[in-house]
């Protein structure tokens, strides 16, 4: 491995994660972002662990890799934490899914039952006994679901952390650097063209999040099907008197949507987000800022006194089945990590384990393999 070189397309949390681990191994490690690293949809996110909170009975594969993700965390953390010199703000106070009217107790009722059936830990509560864990919460809340182990953390912090870590391990990053095409020859990845020519390589990795479909010289058939889906998102400044602890998720089986609060150790009180089908479109609109504000306001009213700090927009890398597309593909030599969607700094550590592990061994793992390009291709 000492002698391999490893390109990767995407400098975000994926991108950055796997280059880590491979140039901590040995390898010549280079990135090409065509912005600024971790900018994107890692800075967007709002770094919630929620395996639980956001399972569905239909996507028991997906459950059980953001699960294994999870519990590679304290490990991730540990391991990242020590390389970068930094905290990452894991924390784990859990999360609180919560119904605010009649009708949402019984989308709630759904969700636990799916949860149970699934297998996973996670406790019914009165409107009461949330309140007595969150004491923030509105007196309108009705019934709450606890997922105790979804946690969180905070991914800007794992950006530059992961960036740090990345660099001192000996990987070059070139920011504001878009590739201009991926060259094949006769079915075998060979390198990138940039800017500065053909930069040759020995795997290429895709980890380029919205953008790795529009990626050039990838054949029709091997165009990972990845589509932007825009989110809208704000934070807010919590004062004395009006904290939040654990991460609170509204369901709402009605008009308004559902939102989250993500409190984080630096005060900030993260609201999102609205996912909108709009392209590369990234305006902020009255609307989703209203109905975010709207929603916060529902589930915890002493939010309407806070300072409103920052408004940003992000695009999720979504794929047709929501699952992330990891390991390889048929053309030799070139690997995805890309498609995330929702999950993305959850599923940041076993990414970037398994697949460091897959360059490394050349075996694709049990783990990764029902998520492989090829479940796209008839
Ligand atoms: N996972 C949270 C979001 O995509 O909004």
């Amino acid at each position: 491995m000492e002698n391999k070189k490893i390109i990767i397309i995407g400098g975000g949390v994926i991108g950055l994660g796997i280059g880590w681990q491979l140039a901590k191994a040995g390898a010549t490690v280079t990135i090409y972002e065509r912005a600024q690293a971790g900018r994107a949809a890692s800075w967007a996110a709002a770094g919630m662990l929620a395996p639980l909170a956001e399972a569905h009975s239909e996507e028991p594969e997906l459950l059980k890799l953001g699960c294994q993700s999870l519990e590679r965390y304290p490990q991730w953390v540990n391991e990242l934490e020590n390389d970068a010199e930094m905290s990452i703000g894991y924390r784990v106070e859990g999360t609180l899914v919560v119904g605010l009217e009649p009708d949402d107790t019984h989308q709630l009722r759904h969700l636990y039952t799916a949860q149970q059936d699934l297998g996973l830990d996670v406790e019914w509560l009165t409107g009461r006994e949330a309140r007595e864990i969150e004491s923030a919460l509105s007196p309108r809340v009705t019934a709450a679901i606890r997922c105790a182990t979804d946690y969180q953390v905070d991914n800007r912090l794992m950006v530059t952390a992961l960036q740090r870590a990345y660099q001192a391990c000996g990987g070059v990053l070139h920011e504001n650097s878009a590739i201009e095409k991926i060259v094949t020859v006769n079915g075998v990845a060979t390198g990138v063209q940039t800017q500065n020519g053909f930069q040759a390589a020995d795997v290429l990795i895709l980890a380029a999040g919205c953008w790795s479909a529009q990626v050039e010289g990838l054949p029709d058939t091997t165009i990972p099907p990845v589509r932007p889906v825009k989110g809208q998102m704000l934070a807010l400044q919590m004062e004395e008197g009006i904290t939040v602890k654990n991460v609170i998720r509204t369901v709402r089986a009605r008009y308004p949507t559902s939102v989250y609060l993500v409190p984080r150790t630096d005060g900030r009180l993260i609201v999102g987000a609205t996912s909108e089908e709009m392209g590369f479109d990234t305006r902020l609109t009255a609307g989703g800022v209203f109905e975010l504000l709207r929603g916060a306001w529902e589930a915890v009213p002493g939010v309407y006194e806070l300072p409103l700090l920052e408004t940003w927009t992000g695009l999720r890398p979504g794929s047709r089945d929501n699952a992330p597309i990891l390991g390889k593909t048929p053309v030799e030599n070139l690997v995805y990590a890309t498609g995330h969607y929702r999950n993305g700094i959850l599923l940041t550590p076993i990414t970037a384990y398994e697949i460091a592990k897959l360059i490394l061994t050349g075996e694709t793992s049990e783990t990764i393999a029902p998520f492989q390009l090829d479940r796209f291709i008839m």
